[in-house]
């Protein structure tokens, strides 16, 4: 009932923050996909096996009764298994007692790492195209984004327009690598640039390095915790869900000096509890995988890479060779199309395949609209059928 002399209205139920930005485009390209039966190269999930071991680990988890909440900021185990991979890999020395927050993905813990340092109005320096959910990342915590191109072919970005982004009020910089969507792995000159800054400004480093494991032609992760000075001011945020191939599994973590762990667990207490615990346990036993996964990871993933760039040159996109992460960006300009948008509609309703349109990986939507981006972690038959299913275009 409304009270008398009022209008009924439902608008004030929808909060400031939420009315600023829409769904994920991805998850609507999926949706979709499955309504017109494409074969989804949308959404970077892989529809192969997770690894056997790793599977039966989670079922022995459940079987032997981790049923409960685990400890909030992680199960000491898998804490341990990120910090000993952590140094052999990097040669970091990650304390899992202060420095480890595990956390129901990396989505989770980039917004908890947000939510935990920054106040209304603090700026938040973002690669620009960036993965969609920085930008809701940045208006849920009332920031602002400050945007930074990476330009096409190799996705360079211009030093000085990065050091005009920079400027007191700056909390920090969301930095991806290796990238999605662009495939771009940041070397380590750029890396000591966006380091330098850091230091020079008083800024932190938000770091999303999920793909860190997928790599291809001798490119290498470095991270930025590991340049000189970085330590204390980054925040590395990491998951199981690329490396492992369990992206419904939801289980991540972040990685940040005992400061900000503490406020990061604290934010996480409150949104989450805590990731699943059986998989935490599963997760001890992926961190330990030999070497040889990693290297077999990359290896059919450069497969898979030249699988679909070959498939997609041949249907007549312009290939952004990537160098990593399992995306391959497209330019479209030869189609004829209007934008992005309707290329992607056209492809899934009459091509049969999807993908995602380029606007939506850009703050300005007519930046990304002759761009689309494909996504290539599908079984070697998924691709080619998307393959087959391109020459209709
Ligand atoms: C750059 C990037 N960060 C985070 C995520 C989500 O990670 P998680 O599944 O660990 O939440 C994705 C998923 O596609 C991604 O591409």
């Amino acid at each position: 009932m409304t009270p008398a002399g009022m209008v009924p209205s439902r608008a004030r139920f929808r909060s400031q923050r939420t009315s600023q930005f829409t769904e994920s485009v991805i998850r609507e390209m999926t949706r979709l996909a499955i309504q017109h039966h494409a074969v989804n190269l949308a959404q970077g999930f892989p529809d192969f096996s997770a690894p056997e071991e790793i599977k039966r680990a989670a079922q022995d988890a459940i079987a032997a009764d981790f049923n409960q909440y685990a400890i909030t900021w992680g199960a000491k185990p898998f804490r341990e298994a990120i910090a000993a991979k952590y140094r052999k890999w990097y040669g970091m020395d990650v304390d899992p007692e202060r420095e480890i927050t595990v956390c129901c993905g990396a989505t989770e813990g980039m917004i908890a790492a947000l939510l935990a340092v920054t106040n209304p109005g603090d700026e938040i320096i973002i690669f620009e195209p960036y993965y969609e959910n920085y930008g809701p990342d940045a208006l849920l915590c009332d920031a602002q984004r400050k945007l930074v191109r990476l330009s096409p072919p190799d996705w360079s970005f211009d030093p000085d327009e990065l050091r005009r982004a920079f400027s007191s009020t700056t909390k920090a910089i969301i930095l991806n690598s290796p990238n999605n969507p662009t495939g771009k792995v940041f070397t380590r000159a750029e890396l000591q640039i966006i380091a330098n800054l850091c230091q020079e400004f008083d800024a932190l480093a938000i770091t999303d390095e999920i793909y860190e494991h997928i790599v291809y032609e001798g490119a290498s992760h470095i991270p930025i915790a590991t340049l000189p000075g970085m330590r204390e001011r980054t925040v590395l945020v990491n998951s199981m869900s690329k490396t492992y191939s369990v992206t419904g599994w939801r289980v991540g973590f972040v990685l940040a000096a005992p400061d900000l762990t503490d406020s990061i667990r604290k934010v996480h207490d409150f949104l989450t509890v805590g990731a699943a615990a059986p998989l935490q346990q599963a997760g001890v036993v992926a961190l330990s995988l030999p070497d040889s996964y990693y290297k077999k990871l990359s290896v059919e993933y450069q497969k898979r890479r030249d699988l679909l760039s070959h498939r997609l040159m041949q249907a007549g996109f312009r290939c952004f060779c990537p160098k990593g992460a399992y995306y391959i960006m497209t330019d479209i300009s030869a189609f004829g199309f209007s934008d992005d948008v309707s290329f992607v509609r056209h492809m899934i309703e009459s091509v049969g395949v999807a993908a995602v349109p380029g606007s939506s990986f850009f703050s300005d939507s007519n930046a990304g609209s002759s761009i689309i981006r494909f996504c290539f972690c599908k079984k070697y038959e998924t691709l080619e059928e998307a393959g087959v299913r391109l020459r209709r275009i």
